[in-house]
């Protein structure tokens, strides 16, 4: 509704849309409660104004009603107003079913992208129209922040760890990326662009990028080379836990606890591995924080994200 008047960015997303009504409805109450206060205070300082030297304020009784009012309806209002920016701030973290999948690294001074097909990009992002979006992003180095207006989302991307974004673009265009976090001497320089193309132009440049090798590959050839076979294998039982059909299976640690393993634990348990040791095994694995970048952390997640679960 604003695209305008330039003083809003372009709405590129449902979601822009509710963020810039849920804007507006703040922008809309605080204007009103700064009305009402200031013309009260006005009223009353003209009304209530000292005439004479020896003017004496008279006693009044608590107007009880009223003092439960002003405590209980601009309480449930606050309440209502965090109950709504909760709900946009889940929508953005919360995957729709089947997205398109595609990571991101941040590095000083600039993005690198890689989609699923192992197509690749710097400074760009390339998606189709219409199409949930599921980000994953990491960084090499200090903290950046991913930053598109026009889909009106910002997330830190947080060394030693993965943040994810979710988005469906339902307009046609270019739109800035920024990074929005100070992190060096060419923080202002770390920006590009995110192009939201029709379904069939994105098929199109997707097949135009030369593809050397997919994510997934990339992470076995990882995972032959570092040797992890010896230890993880697929009856492996001895030195470490088999690792087929373990993505998004929940595993019971050796302190007792239990958690799901998702994208974040199986890179803490390549970087870090005795952070997390799983029930019945000891703390062998030699941690490969530093040996490793983390596109081929990535890589080796996606990899064994992808393992079938093995046949009985
Ligand atoms: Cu990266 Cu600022």
């Amino acid at each position: 509704m604003w695209n305008d008047l330039p003083l809003f960015p372009q709405e590129a997303s449902a979601y822009a849309r509710e963020v810039d009504h849920f804007f507006l409805a703040l922008l809309g109450f605080s204007l009103l409660f700064s009305i009402g206060i200031f013309s009260a205070i006005l009223y009353f300082a003209i009304k209530y104004r000292r005439r004479s030297p020896d003017d004496v304020a008279a006693a009044i009784k608590d107007p009880k009603g009223l003092e439960i009012a002003w405590t209980v309806l601009p309480f449930l209002l606050s309440i209502g107003l965090l109950v709504w920016g909760v709900d946009l701030f889940w929508q953005a973290r919360t995957p729709a079913k089947d997205p398109l999948e595609i990571a991101v690294v941040a590095k000083q001074w600039m993005w690198k992208v890689r989609h699923a097909s192992g197509a690749r990009e710097v400074d760009s992002l390339h998606i189709p129209v219409g199409r949930p979006v599921r980000l994953t992003l990491a960084t090499e180095d200090v903290i950046h922040s991913f930053y598109v207006p026009a889909f009106r989302l910002k997330q830190d991307v947080v060394p030693g760890r993965y943040t994810t974004l979710n988005f469906e673009p339902d307009r046609i265009g270019e739109y800035h990326l920024f990074c929005a976090e100070y992190c060096g001497t060419s923080h202002s320089q770390m920006k590009g662009t995110v192009t939201v193309m029709a379904p069939s132009d994105f098929e199109r440049w997707l097949h135009s990028k030369a593809v050397a090798e997919t994510p997934q590959a990339a992470g076995r050839r990882h995972f032959e080379r570092l040797g992890c076979m010896s230890c993880h294998g697929r009856k492996s039982t001895e030195h470490g836990p088999a690792l087929a059909g373990l993505f998004g299976r929940p595993v019971r640690l050796g302190d007792g606890q239990t958690i799901v393993a998702d994208e974040g634990y199986l890179r803490e348990s390549i970087v870090e591995p005795e952070k997390k040791v799983v029930a019945g095994f000891r703390p062998l694995m030699p941690p490969y924080r530093g040996r490793l970048n983390e596109e081929q952390i990535l890589d080796l997640v996606s990899y064994l994200s992808s393992l079938p679960e093995p046949a009985p």
